[in-house]
């Protein structure tokens, strides 16, 4: 009891001591030695005020840029809500983007980007994932020979649901994929009718196909991956579509990187200039306009190292109103 009244005392004494100190306080000449130049120099970042006022603008717009950015992103979830696959498929999957005669032909370039990157040797491992697969599947017959095991992911459930009719042969899909097969066993030179052997091998080599959202720093579900996460990434037409600006397309490529073990490959392909495409019959879907520095630069701030940049001039007949994509780019990265 005694030793606690002492230390009161002690600390009261403190405290007085402090007050007296402050009987001589100069208001000017405090602002004077703190608040004018050089700690107050606002032609310098690293003067000791402007560091301070910096910081609490930023403490208090956060909140303002965090929210702006969610409503973004959730703009972005919107305008998805009329997505209609077949008629995105209608749209892009068919003549003439889709025109196997002509190797100028949208489809034809990505399938022949995609045979060159699958069969240059350098990309291996058990398990591929594709993110974003829409109701798609030209973008895993070349990477399916290569893994035991591919998972599809996408966002809408009208497109997981199209993608398990085809993968369950309930011969109901909206497009038919045999010209796909057909074309991509010649690329391998395994002659067109090897397709079928093909179409059981993407059958069996496909173990999932699950909700995705590439906004959120964990894309999948916890666990859905083995740990060291995937051998290798494709992911094509989905970042630029889904992103609201530049900043959130970085973010978001940060995001899946995530899904990548070190080391890993990533495929990427995109639209380039393009600022909207029909998701459906009135159905505008804005994408963010790219080109390909920001691509490279958002791959950089990623930790991605850039292995080949290939980019595709869209002839004019390919240009056929369901979007004003003005070329396409194809990334083949690594993740350091
Ligand atoms: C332009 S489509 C691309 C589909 C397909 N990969 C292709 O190459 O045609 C964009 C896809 O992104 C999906 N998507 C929308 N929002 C998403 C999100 N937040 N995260 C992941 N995917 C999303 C859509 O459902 C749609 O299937």
């Amino acid at each position: 009891m005694e030793n606690k009244g002492v230390k009161e005392k002690t600390m009261e004494d403190g405290v007085a001591a402090m007050a007296a100190c402050y009987a001589g306080f100069d208001p000017a000449a405090y602002l004077q030695y703190n608040y004018t130049a050089p700690r107050a120099d606002f032609s310098r970042r690293d003067s000791i005020v402007p560091w301070k006022l910096g910081c609490l603008h930023r403490a208090f717009t956060e909140g303002v840029q965090e929210k702006t950015m969610e409503d973004g992103v959730a703009a972005m979830a919107a305008s998805y809500e009329g997505f209609d696959p077949a008629a995105y498929l209608q749209y892009n999957y068919t003549a003439p983007r889709a025109d196997f005669t002509r190797r100028d032909s949208t489809v034809s370039w990505k399938l022949g980007c995609l045979h060159r990157a699958f069969t240059e040797g350098d990309i291996s491992g058990g398990l591929l994932v594709d993110v974003g697969s829409g109701p798609t599947l030209y973008q895993v017959l070349s990477g399916c020979e290569i893994f035991e095991r591919l998972v599809l992911t996408d966002f809408l459930e009208v497109n997981r649901r199209e993608l398990k009719r085809w993968l369950q042969d309930q011969g109901k899909s909206s497009l038919d994929w045999t010209p796909y097969l057909q074309h991509v066993c010649k690329l391998e030179g395994r002659g067109a009718l090897a397709w079928s052997e093909k179409a059981s091998r993407l059958r069996a080599v496909v173990s999932d196909v699950l909700p995705i959202d590439v906004h959120r720093p964990q894309p999948l579900a916890p666990g859905a991956l083995p740990s060291p996460g995937a051998d290798c990434l494709v992911s094509c037409f989905c970042l630029e579509s889904v992103s609201p600006d530049l900043d959130a397309f970085t973010r978001a490529l940060g995001h899946i990187g995530g899904l990548l073990r070190p080391k890993g490959h990533l495929i990427l392909i995109g639209a380039l200039g393009e600022s909207f495409y029909q998701g459906g019959p009135g159905v505008q879907i804005p994408v963010v306009p790219l080109d390909e520095a920001q691509v490279c630069s958002s791959l950089k701030q990623n930790g991605f190292t850039l292995m080949r940049l290939e980019v595709y001039v869209l002839p004019d007949d390919m240009r056929v109103g369901v979007d004003d994509v003005s070329g396409i780019f194809f990334v083949k990265a690594r993740k350091e």
